[in-house]
C-alpha cells in the first residue's frame, strides 16, 4: 500500500513534517475516524504487562504523548511516549532532524526537546490507551545531578504508565552515555528502582557497546531488578551512506543501522541467558526483520525511522506478515519463536 500523505509531507523541511504528522493523528483520534485495518492479535507478556501484539512505537515520536490514541490506533501494540525530563527544554539549535532518502535513513541530534514531564502526564492520564503505554524518561541538560532527574522521573510517569524507560542512550545530551558504565549506572538503576514502586522498569542502552561492556549492563541491570532492555538507541558510528546528508552529526537510524542493532541484541542474549527480556529497535522495517530479531531474543520489537518511509499502514502490514511467517514455521505463539535462533 502507498503513502498518499508522503508525497506531501517530503516536501516539507523534516521537522515540520514530524510536528504535522503528530498533529493529523491527534486530530484523526480525537474525531474518531477509521484507521488502518487492524492487525493480527499475537499477544506476547512481558514483566507481567499483557501487549496485543509485539510491535511498538520506539520513542522519540511522540515524545510529548499529543497522539497515543492515533498512534495505537494505527495497530501498535504499545505506545513509548518521550524521552521526558522534569524541566521543558528547547533541545539544540535547528537544523536538528535530517533525512537521508536514499538510505531509508534518518539523523537527528534534537536533544531531548519536550514539554517537560509536568505538561506530557496530564495528556498520558486522559488518552483512552487501547493499548499499552510506556513512558521513556531522561535528565535535563543542564541538570546538576542527572540521577535525582532519573529518580523524579520515574517516580512521576509510574503512576500513569504501563511501563517506565531510563534512557541512558541518547548520543545528543553530552556525557548521557556515561551513566551505562561502572558505579554511575548501579547507583542509578538504584535510586530508580526505589522510586517505581510497583511498575515494570525498563532500560535502553546505545548499540554502540563492546562485549565487556554489554556484560557489565546485563549484570547489573539483573542484579538491579531491571524488566527488560531495550536495544537500542541511535548509532554514532556511520556506514557507507549514500545521501547528501550522511556527514551530519548525531545518531543515525534506519536501514543501515539494522545489522548492527541485529549484533547487540544477539551479544545481549547471550550475557543474560535469556533470564532478562529483550527489545528490538534499530532499522525494524519490515516482517523478515521483525521475525529475525524476535528469533535472536527479542520479545517484543519497536521501530521508528521506517514510519517515516513506510505511512501509517506499516504498522498493521509488518503484523499480519509476521504472523504468517510465525503460522509457516509452525510457532503458535511470539514466544516460542523468541531466542530459536540463539
Ligand atoms: C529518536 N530516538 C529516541 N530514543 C529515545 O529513547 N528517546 C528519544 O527522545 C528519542 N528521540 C528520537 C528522535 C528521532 C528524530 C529519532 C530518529 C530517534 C531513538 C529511537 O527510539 C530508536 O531507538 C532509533 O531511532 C532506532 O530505531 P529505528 O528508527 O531505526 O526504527
Amino acid at each position: 500500500m502507498s503513502f498518499p500523505a508522503r508525497p506531501l509531507l517530503f516536501t516539507l523541511p523534516a521537522e515540520p513534517a514530524h510536528r504535522l504528522t503528530i498533529r493529523l493523528l491527534a486530530g484523526w483520534a480525537s474525531a474518531g475516524l477509521p484507521f488502518a485495518p487492524q492487525p493480527p492479535a499475537l499477544p506476547v507478556t512481558v514483566a507481567g504487562i499483557t501487549f496485543a501484539n509485539p510491535l511498538g512505537l520506539a520513542a522519540g515520536v511522540d515524545k510529548d504523548g499529543r497522539a497515543i490514541d492515533g498512534f495505537l490506533a494505527l495497530g501498535f501494540g504499545h505506545v513509548e511516549i518521550g524521552t521526558l525530563t522534569p524541566l521543558p527544554q528547547p533541545g539544540n539549535p535547528r537544523p536538528r532532524l535530517f533525512r537521508l532518502v536514499a538510505d531509508r535513513a534518518v539523523i537527528n541530534r534534537m536533544g531531548f526537546n519536550n514539554a517537560g514531564l509536568a505538561a506530557a502526564l496530564p495528556r498520558a492520564e486522559r488518552a483512552r490507551r487501547r493499548g499499552v503505554l510506556g513512558i521513556n524518561i531522561g535528565a535535563n541538560k543542564d541538570a546538576a545531578d542527572r540521577i535525582a532527574d532519573y529518580e523524579h522521573g520515574v517516580a512521576g510517569a509510574a503512576c500513569v504508565s504501563d511501563y517506565v524507560t531510563i534512557n541512558i542512550s541518547s548520543p545528543n545530551t553530552q556525557g548521557l552515555r556515561d551513566l551505562q558504565h561502572g558505579p554511575a549506572l548501579v547507583e542509578l538503576l538504584a535510586r530508580a528502582a526505589g522510586a517505581r514502586g510497583t511498575t515494570p522498569l525498563f532500560l535502553k542502552v546505545a548499540p554502540d557497546l563492546d562485549h565487556r561492556q554489554v556484560d557489565a549492563i546485563a549484570r547489573a541491570a539483573i542484579d538491579a531488578g531491571i524488566d527488560a532492555l531495550i536495544v537500542g538507541n541511535t548509532t554514532t558510528a556511520r556506514f557507507t551512506l549514500a545521501s547528501p546528508n550522511a556527514g551530519e552529526s548525531g545518531g543515525l537510524s534506519g536501514a543501515p543501522l539494522a545489522a548492527l542493532a541485529r549484533r547487540r541484541l544477539a551479544d545481549f542474549r547471550t550475557a543474560t541467558g535469556g533470564a532478562l527480556p529483550l527489545i528490538a529497535v534499530g532499522g525494524i522495517g519490515d516482517a523478515g526483520e521483525a521475525y529475525a530479531r524476535i528469533r535472536a531474543g527479542a520479545s517484543l520489537v519497536q521501530l521508528y525511522t521506517a514510519l517515516v518511509y513506510g505511512g501509517p499502514g506499516l504498522p498493521a502490514r509488518l503484523l499480519r506478515d509476521l504472523a504468517a511467517l510465525l503460522a509457516r514455521d509452525g510457532f503458535a505463539t511470539v514466544a516460542e519463536a523468541t531466542g530459536t535462533d540463539s
